[in-house]
């Protein structure tokens, strides 16, 4: 799958984007190491703090079926599903990545006009990270 087909799969799933409060409709589409994919939309709550990222939607998803390696994962999003600018993915979600990803993980985000290209070791420099536990 090339970058722009992940780009336009992300695009996809912020049509089933749940976002009343925010209206902020997010999509994202995770490919694994084995070349399967796995897509999320952001699932908000009336309590507000049980909302979930697309980004975690579609890690959740592929680690619930067994998937471990993770190549790169595409975020689109915009207020009413309109994709006018970059989304890159929130602190918690950058966390959940480092959870299963290296610095070498690729995180892309789509404008609706280009790809814009970053790494997990550039978005979450300095972190945290099971090896931490094990010192
Ligand atoms: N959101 C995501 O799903 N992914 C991101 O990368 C940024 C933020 C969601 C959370 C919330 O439902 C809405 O966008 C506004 O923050």
């Amino acid at each position: 799958m090339t970058e722009r087909e992940l780009a336009a799969l992300a695009e996809e799933m912020t049509a089933r984007s749940y976002a009343p409060y925010s209206h902020f409709h997010v999509g994202a589409a995770l490919l694994c190491r084995d070349g399967r994919v796995y897509t999320g939309c952001n699932i908000e709550n009336a309590a507000y703090g049980p909302t979930v990222c697309a980004e975690r939607v579609a890690f959740f998803e592929a680690i619930r079926d067994g998937e471990r390696e993770f190549e790169k994962i595409a975020v689109v999003g915009g207020p009413d599903g309109q994709i006018t600018s970059h989304t890159t993915p929130c602190g918690v979600c950058r966390q959940v990545m480092r959870e299963f990803c290296g610095d070498d993980f690729v995180i892309l985000s789509w404008d609706g006009h280009e790809i814009r290209r970053h790494t997990l070791g550039e978005l979450l420099p300095a972190s945290f990270s099971p090896k931490d536990l094990t010192r």
